[in-house]
């Protein structure tokens, strides 16, 4: 196959442009410490949840007019607390973790979808508007229990 002379030059071009790219994407992932997705970027012992606060008392609290605090501990296979209950319209400010492996923590008919990592602690916020049962489901593959992992939301 013959190339001509300036295809080589663009092809040269078009290759050296996705090397520096690429090059520049996976050094500036690696120095601003690029990590799962969070508010903030909180970490716990994995090993010590059941005595860090605030997983050691796993449940949800009232903080204000419609609005709560849901603290949870994904483990396998299942989520603590078992269920929680909200009036309609309220905002539920999640704190999740897992004390085992990876697990999923997706409300099914929102866009809430995170991963539940063990070592490190995922925020996630929605506001439920329409009462009803909210499913919630372990979507990551954590083990021969994985099918039966979910949870329900009731909102009043
Ligand atoms: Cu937990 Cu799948």
């Amino acid at each position: 196959m013959h190339l001509h002379r300036l295809e080589k030059t663009w092809l040269g071009i078009g290759i050296a442009m996705l090397v520096l790219f690429l090059a520049t994407l996976g050094t500036m992932a690696f120095s601003m410490g690029m990590a799962p997705p969070s508010e903030h970027h909180h970490t716990v012992d994995p090993r010590k949840v059941a005595e860090t606060a605030p997983f050691d008392k796993p449940g949800m609290t009232r903080i204000g007019d419609h609005r709560y605090e849901a603290v949870m501990v994904a483990y396998a296979f299942g989520y603590e607390p078992e269920t929680l209950e909200v009036p309609a319209g309220s905002r539920i400010d999640f704190t999740l973790t897992s004390s085992d492996v990876v697990h999923g923590f997706e409300i099914v008919g929102t866009n809430v979808n995170v991963m539940v990592l063990p070592g490190e602690v995922s925020h996630v916020s929605h506001t439920f508007d329409k009462p009803g049962e909210y499913l919630i489901l372990c979507n990551e593959y954590c083990g021969t229990g994985h099918e039966y992992m979910k949870t329900t939301i009731v909102v009043k």
